[in-house]
């Protein structure tokens, strides 16, 4: 089997990668340091898969550290890199904690990439790199702006290491997916979204107001130009994200990727906030208590990809539903209850 390094492996969308990576034929070999995830993933994709994956605990800043992953674990054929800080706003409080990890991180995987002639990367992008967009939906030639925060910032930098890098003649290729807005959970419930602390995210304070976890949802204002007043985003299934990903490698592996390449991964449709709460209400059978607050600064008002590229290049298109996406966070969220330490 080919052996496939998930760098933050043990993360939200790197677990569920993981899975769909055994599921495809793959041998994973995880690599996280465990600062924004729990023991517990590990058991969680142990469980689904009946078996455990190998796992080094180091930080991918540290390139001795990675050196010696790549020295024991021979025959790697691709990378895929997930590890990375991914707060909005902690990214504005801490922006040196965040150019250190998620620049100094690539960087470092990189040049050990070069160094024993692992040439397949897929890099985990994000939509934020878009701005707020003129035009909708955004098209991977949407220009790339300024981003609204340090974190997206980091993913724009990255990017145009990974181009320079391709431009410089290296052997490294890359596949750099630009992730809208991931949710939910994997059906078996056993791997999800870990919440540590306050979630900043919708769909976790959705589902922890609903347990009773949180009072009440506050919505970040309704006076946007949008159907509803509401933010628009673009919601895509993890699961549906985890398998673009084996996409991705496939592609890199076969030889038919370009040096660079950059994919949208959505669904392609956006929905306001009200329109998840809805969906989350609708799928579950939960009311939602929540309220209508101030807007909340750096917000984008509407963002939802244009997903033509990756359906025709890729071959690859999403299949869950917002109701489906929103129940398996539900469950989760049971699961998570139930299992509490
Ligand atoms: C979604 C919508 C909020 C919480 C960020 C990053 C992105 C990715 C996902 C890492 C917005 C509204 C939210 C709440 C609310 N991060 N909202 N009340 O900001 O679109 O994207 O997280 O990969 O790169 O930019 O996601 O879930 O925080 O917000 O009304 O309590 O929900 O205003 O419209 P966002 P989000």
């Amino acid at each position: 089997m080919k052996k496939i390094l998930v760098t933050g492996g043990a993360g939200y969308i790197g677990s569920h990668t993981v899975v769909e990576l055994v599921e495809a034929g793959y041998e994973p070999i995880i690599i996280d340091n465990f600062s924004n995830t729990e023991e517990r993933s590990l058991q969680g994709i142990a469980d689904i898969l009946g078996r455990e994956i190998t796992c080094h605990r180091i930080d991918c800043t540290d390139g001795a550290a990675l050196r010696s992953v790549f020295e024991k674990e021979t025959g790697i054929a691709g990378v895929i890199h997930f590890a990375a800080y991914k707060a909005v706003g902690e990214s504005v409080a801490e922006p040196l904690k965040y150019y250190h990890n998620n620049v100094g991180s690539l960087v470092a995987l990189l040049q050990v990439m070069e160094e024993f002639k692992v040439n397949k990367l897929v890099f985990s992008s994000s939509c934020t790199v878009y701005g707020i967009p003129d035009k909708l939906p955004v098209t991977e030639q949407t220009p790339v702006q300024k981003a609204n925060s340090p974190y997206g910032n980091t993913k724009k930098i990255c990017e145009e290491i990974l181009a320079d890098l391709a431009t410089s003649g290296s052997d490294v290729h890359t596949i750099a997916l630009r992730y809208f807005n991931p949710i939910g959970a994997h059906p078996s419930a056993k791997i999800g979204e870990l919440p540590l602390g306050v979630p900043n995210n919708l769909v976790p304070f959705i589902t922890q107001t609903a347990a009773g976890i949180r009072k009440e949802l506050t919505i970040f204002g309704n006076d946007y130009d949008t159907p509803d007043g509401t933010c628009i985003r673009d919601y895509v299934h993890v699961v549906d994200l985890a398998k673009a990903h084996v996409v991705a490698i496939d592609r890199l592996l076969s030889d038919k990727a370009e040096h660079i390449e950059f994919f949208n991964v959505g669904t392609g449709t956006g929905n306001t906030v009200l329109e998840a709460v809805q969906a989350f209400e609708q799928a579950t059978g939960e009311k939602l208590n929540y309220k209508i607050g101030p807007r909340r600064p750096g917000d984008v008002p509407k963002i939802y990809a244009d997903v033509t590229k990756a359906t025709e290049e890729l071959g690859f298109k999403t299949t869950t539903t917002l109701e489906e996406a929103m129940k398996s966070a539900w469950d989760w969220q049971m699961h998570l209850q139930n299992t509490i330490e």
